[in-house]
């Protein structure tokens, strides 16, 4: 996926691969998630709207719809298909492409009849050896970097940072 999305970007094919550290680098975690069942899923939090923090986020699901997606200013539930997997872009990707891959902002709701699992894996940079920032090709005088250079542990820092003072899901950094 990471050789398609650097063509995409009219890279050659293994430049994200690359700029994230190469394969021994990047780290695979995963976090299962479950939402109990709620007769009043609109009172209820799932997970709050975010975006993931990773390069690409994988989700397998148990069928049970919940997960949404903001697209075009509205929350919109993502279909379920059978024997597939969800891929979001993440902060990691939107950064390194200056903003032509959107980190997507999505949430979690509770189902009023059953219970929802979700396992998602994110597929991250290393914490510190990798300084995350838009590709120079794609930085030109008319595009200039929209992101300042940061490691993957310093972008999880201003995140924090930024949710704490401000109650955002975000990805855009103080300084911007
Ligand atoms: C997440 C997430 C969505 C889901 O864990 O980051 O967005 O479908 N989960 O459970
Ligand atoms: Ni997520």
């Amino acid at each position: 996926m990471l050789s398609l999305l650097s063509l995409g970007l009219g890279c050659e094919e293994g430049k994200l691969e690359k700029e994230l550290g190469g394969m021994e680098e990047l780290l695979m975690q995963m976090k299962i998630n479950y939402y109990p069942k709620c007769p009043r899923p609109d009172l209820a939090l799932g997970v709050e709207a975010h975006t993931d923090v990773s390069s690409l986020s994988f989700i397998l699901h148990n069928n049970v719809p919940g997960l949404q997606v903001f697209y075009n200013d509205k929350w919109v539930t993502a279909k379920l298909v059978p024997d597939s997997l969800i891929v979001h872009v993440g902060d990691t990707l939107e950064i390194l492409s200056n903003g032509a891959y959107k980190s997507v902002l999505h949430r979690g709701l509770v189902n009023k009849e059953k219970v929802r699992i979700s396992w998602a894996i994110f597929c991250e940079p290393h914490m510190e050896k990798n300084v995350l920032k838009p590709l120079p090709e794609l930085v030109t005088d008319e595009t200039p970097a929209k992101y300042p250079p940061r490691t993957f542990a310093q972008h999880l820092q201003q995140k924090l940072f930024k949710k704490g003072a401000q109650g955002g899901g975000g990805i855009k950094t103080p300084d911007q």
